[in-house]
């Protein structure tokens, strides 16, 4: 391993594990989850996705039930957690509390699976209590004989859901439930490989998430639409914006060189909804927004291909759901923590350390012949 080994900066293109769970095709934009396209899964609901992730499966009926009430068992454990350690609600910020949440539950031997149900059931009871303690009120004690959609709207709102947002909020957390090697996917893994614990593995998969170029960039999306304002404006307003320098949120993805396939799943969700009377303030401009970037990104980048990815209509979707924009990225975290349990459980199987190579490029001591270090590897 010498001054010839290639160095690529955000291990682009390089493979780091093989995996039986999902294929991300970057060329033909398509996103298969364990042999079933995601357009198949989404409406599914989350449920579904946990069983066909963790079994290698689609669930049966029985299977699924099981699953519904391993999370519901996992959220009431968290409400009893957080009554006797609430500090994590006082963070600013919904992912801070989150991780602080989240980091407070005992790691344990136990199967991986009832640890994945404490954990999925943790990120919903926090980011509904966070949300709650946001408006001043106390957070709402789970009802394990719900979905986990359902009864994670329910915690946020104080009031049973209407089937159409239930619905529209499970096929959001199906849809962002697993997608290949992606940042906070990879940092799990990498805590798994040292056989450290899964609570440990999605603590640091949380603070990855939290990111603006990965989880955290639904936020974002909605302020640039707030700014935009009008579709008349889009096209001067993102042009200004690149000649800044600065990224179009929402657009843009390492491995698709084509639309992003889930930001259809969501539209058509959002589609749903409206013909089911819920409809979004931002469906009609962000579709105008997407055109003008696309248009202004080609001009700008024309050998890139920078199209919409989740982030973009996930904006849209989860505003419309009712959902505030500080919940988007814990959101996220809900759906994708059946994806890192999964991902847990292959680099277990694996156990191998994941432990790659750098190359030095400072200086040798100076009895070292003090020549430049560029063939330091370690
Ligand atoms: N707006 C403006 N420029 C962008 C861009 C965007 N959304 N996405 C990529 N670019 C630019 C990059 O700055 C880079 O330019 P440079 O070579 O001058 O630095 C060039 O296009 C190539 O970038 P690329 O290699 O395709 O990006 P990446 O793989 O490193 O990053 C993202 C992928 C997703 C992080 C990136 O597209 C991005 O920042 N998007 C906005 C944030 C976002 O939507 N995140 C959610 C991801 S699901």
């Amino acid at each position: 391993m010498e001054r010839n080994e290639p160095f690529r900066p955000g291990l682009e293109n390089v493979v780091v594990a093989e995996t039986a769970l999902s294929w991300v095709d970057g060329e033909g934009g398509r996103l298969v989850v364990r042999g079933h396209p995601i357009e198949a899964l989404a409406e599914r609901g989350f449920e579904t996705m946990c069983g066909l992730l963790w079994d290698g499966a689609l669930p049966s009926r029985a299977r699924a039930e099981a699953i519904r009430a391993g999370l519901g068992a996992g959220r009431a454990l968290a409400f009893r957690e957080l009554a006797r350690s609430p500090a994590a609600l006082e963070a600013d910020d919904a992912m801070e509390a989150l991780r602080a949440g989240v980091a407070a539950l005992r790691a344990s031997d136990e199967p991986l699976e009832r640890t994945g149900f404490r954990l999925a059931g943790a990120i919903a009871l926090l980011l509904a209590a966070w949300g709650r303690r946001r408006l001043g009120a106390e957070p709402l004690a789970p009802d394990p004989e719900r979905g986990h959609a359902d009864d994670l709207l329910r915690m946020l709102t104080g009031a049973p859901a209407p089937a159409p947002l239930v619905r529209g909020l499970d096929t959001y957390l199906a849809t962002v439930a697993e997608h290949g090697m992606n940042a906070s996917t990879f940092t799990a893994r990498v805590v798994a490989s040292t056989r450290s614990d899964a609570v440990s593995a999605v603590v640091a998969a949380l603070g990855s998430l939290k990111g603006p170029l990965h989880g955290g960039a639904p936020g974002p999306v909605l302020d640039m639409l707030d700014a935009i304002g009008s579709e008349e404006r889009a096209l001067p307003w993102l042009r200004a914006e690149l000649a800044a320098g600065r990224r179009i949120m929402g657009l843009g993805h390492r491995v698709y060189r084509v639309r992003d396939p889930r930001a259809l799943v969501l539209e058509t969700a959002l589609a749903r909804l409206e013909a089911e009377g819920v409809s979004s303030r931002y469906l009609g401009l962000a579709r105008a927004v997407e055109r003008a970037a696309v248009e202004a990104l080609d001009a700008h980048r024309p050998e890139r291909k920078l199209r919409a990815n989740v982030e973009f209509y996930t904006a849209v979707l989860l505003d419309a759901l009712g959902m505030p924009r500080a919940l988007f990225t814990p959101l996220f975290a809900a759906g994708r923590s059946a994806g890192w349990l999964a991902h847990i459980a292959e680099e277990r199987a694996v156990d191998r350390l994941i432990r790659p190579r750098q190359r030095y490029v400072g200086p040798l001591p100076e009895n070292d012949g003090g020549s430049h270090a560029l063939r330091a590897v370690s």
